[in-house]
């Protein structure tokens, strides 16, 4: 990535399981397994903190045993010190939860990394990163949102490239080594332009289920990645 001091650092994809066929999900989860998907997005919603209900534990203690992938936990629900336990059972290997849904932010990214999985912090498109001043040292993966949270399929908010880019360089200038992670409105045609902007790791829901070949949509994202 032209201009970029991280630029040789492989990107990782991290297919979000929302758009997928639940039907078949052993075959899905297979398929992206055998085409390289680097994590599993699993996006955890209550119907609360977002105006939508997926899956909880139990779901990810049984998608558990089809697939070596880190589970990316990306909880969207209020009050996520109460479940946080759950999802580490459940076999999460990160567990990213929202500012915004907690009080006491410090205390349970610790709580997180203390169960041995890596602890996430996800900041809505409204939330600015200034949040981040006296906790970015207790966060392994920053998740920004690009879209306001609650489904697949929405429209990338153009001013995440800018947020992504002021995030990236928060993060150097702080020395921090947390991954840079970004959801929400991805596809093949915007997907270097967030690369580009120093994201990490890119959940793509629609942009790989959409077109019903997930295995031919992630050789694709890996190939804008690459170029
Ligand atoms: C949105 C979720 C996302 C979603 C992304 O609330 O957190 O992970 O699945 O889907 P796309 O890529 O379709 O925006
Ligand atoms: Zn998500």
């Amino acid at each position: 990535m032209a201009g970029h001091p991280d630029g040789l650092r492989r990107i990782k994809i991290a297919p979000s399981l929302l758009s997928a066929d639940f039907a078949r999900i052993a075959q899905t989860i297979a398929t992206l397994e055998t085409a390289g998907a680097d994590y599993l997005h699993l996006d955890v919603m209550d119907g609360r903190f977002v105006p939508n209900i997926t899956w909880g534990p139990k779901i990810i203690a049984d998608l558990r045993p089809l697939t070596r992938l880190p589970f990316d936990t990306h909880l969207m629900i209020v009050e996520p010190e109460r479940y946080v336990g759950d999802f580490a059972r459940a076999g999460a290997d990160i567990i990213t939860v929202h500012w915004e849904a907690t009080v006491h932010a410090q205390r349970l990214l610790n709580q997180i990394k203390e169960m041995g999985i890596r602890a996430g912090l996800s900041l809505n498109p409204a939330t600015p990163l200034c949040v981040l001043e006296d906790i970015l040292s207790d966060v392994d993966v920053l998740l920004i949102m690009s879209v306001n949270p609650g489904f697949g399929g929405q429209k990338y908010i153009p001013g995440s490239t800018r947020k992504i880019a002021a995030a990236r360089r928060l993060l150097d200038e702080r020395g921090s080594g947390a991954e840079l992670e970004v959801d929400g409105g991805v596809h093949l045609d915007n997907l270097r332009e967030v690369v580009e902007a120093g994201a990490q790791t890119i959940v793509m829901g629609a942009g790989i289920f959409a077109g019903g070949e997930p295995a031919l949509a992630l050789e694709r994202a890996r190939a804008v990645c690459s170029r």
